[in-house]
């Protein structure tokens, strides 16, 4: 037996803001942002929090799974943008939900979180330590971005996205995940800065900082090799991959992907251009979406691939249940 997806979910801010909304507020335009992104629009919260979009997930995942609170005995959510430092983000859920059987706890692993959340809740119920677990990515982006850094506010979105695991015949079957921190400042959210009764000092809110183009070419290559690499250890061939999942940040980092692995792009798909970049969230926003509309069948094997922060990647592939 292995770990099976036994229900998807997600939630997005009702509040949507597109590329020519946002040049009433910045110099910018759509058509720098589509071409370059194909990025249109991204849904930021107007009142969500991140307790709200993690809940509103939740319960279609566990309405889709059938798995009660009370069955849960393990939630995880990814995310670099919890309403707390402490309570956690998935002790917050556990009470919202009524999960009182289940341990809770955090993931940071920015825009890969989802995937390592999902590894290392496959990892719980292999090792017999639970029986179901809800693995979220939930993200409020909105909060940490410098609203006058053009070149990076523009690029991302809120939501949530969740998955209901639990024992199945099907499921995941392999993965592979990576880091490298001596490349992390590419990619800088600082923390609070430190300021006590010692040390006084101007303190700033931190925000987002990112070198695009040096993320841009992490991705493009980090990206393939990860996926070749979990072919070759699954004995699986690309031709028969139905779906790439991979975490939206940009549609020429896709479309690079899928030109390399020399796969067709409609393979692929797409949620970007109508919620950006929502880090942890997008591989279960998307993942959620393809199950809501029937397109993930039975004997179906996918891969989701994840990469960012950290810098952070990994790659899982399932066989959809
Ligand atoms: N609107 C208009 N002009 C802009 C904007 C904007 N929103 N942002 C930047 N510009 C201008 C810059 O000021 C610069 O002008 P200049 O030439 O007069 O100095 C020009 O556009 C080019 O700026 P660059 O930053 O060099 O733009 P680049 O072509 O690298 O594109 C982008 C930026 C889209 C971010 C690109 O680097 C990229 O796709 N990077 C990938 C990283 C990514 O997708 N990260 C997502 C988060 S990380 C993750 O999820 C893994």
């Amino acid at each position: 037996m292995t770990t099976a997806i036994l229900g998807t979910g997600s939630y997005l801010p009702e509040n949507t803001v597109s590329n020519d909304e946002l040049a009433n507020y910045m110099d910018t335009s759509d058509e720098w942002i589509s071409t370059r992104t194909g990025i249109r629009r991204r849904h930021i919260s107007k009142g969500e929090t991140l307790t709200d979009m993690a809940f509103f997930a939740a319960q279609e995942a566990m309405e889709n799974s059938g798995i009660p609170a009370e069955k849960l005995d393990l939630i995880i959510v990814a995310t670099v943008t919890a309403d707390c430092i402490t309570p956690s983000e998935a002790c917050l859920l556990q009470e919202r939900l009524g999960a009182v059987n289940a341990i809770c706890f955090d993931m940071n692993a920015a825009c890969s979180g989802f995937l390592f959340a999902l590894n290392t809740a496959h990892l719980y119920l292999q090792g017999g330590m639970a029986e179901h677990a809800l693995v979220i990515g939930a993200e409020l982006l909105s909060k940490i971005m410098d609203w006058g850094d053009r070149s990076t506010c523009v690029l991302f979105g809120d939501g949530a996205g969740a998955v209901v695991l639990g024992k199945g015949e099907h499921g995941i079957k392999n993965v592979i995940m990576g880091s490298d921190g001596a490349r992390g400042k590419a990619l800088l959210c600082s923390g609070r800065p430190l300021e006590n009764l010692f040390i006084k000092q101007e303190v700033e809110f931190p925000y987002v900082h990112m070198e695009g183009q040096e993320v841009f070419r992490f991705a493009v290559r980090q990206v393939p090799e990860c996926i070749e690499e979990l072919l070759q250890q699954a004995s699986v061939r690309v031709g028969d991959i139905r779906y790439f999942i991979l975490h939206q940040a940009n549609i020429r980092i896709i479309q690079s992907v899928a030109k390399r692995l020399q796969v067709d792009i409609d393979k692929f798909p797409i949620n970007l251009s109508e919620c950006g970049n929502t880090s942890a969230a997008s591989i279960p926003i998307l993942l959620a979406a393809l199950n809501r509309d029937g397109k993930l069948q039975s004997g179906d094997n996918v891969i989701l691939s994840g990469f960012g922060g950290g810098l952070t990647w990994g790659a899982v592939l399932i066989e959809w249940q």
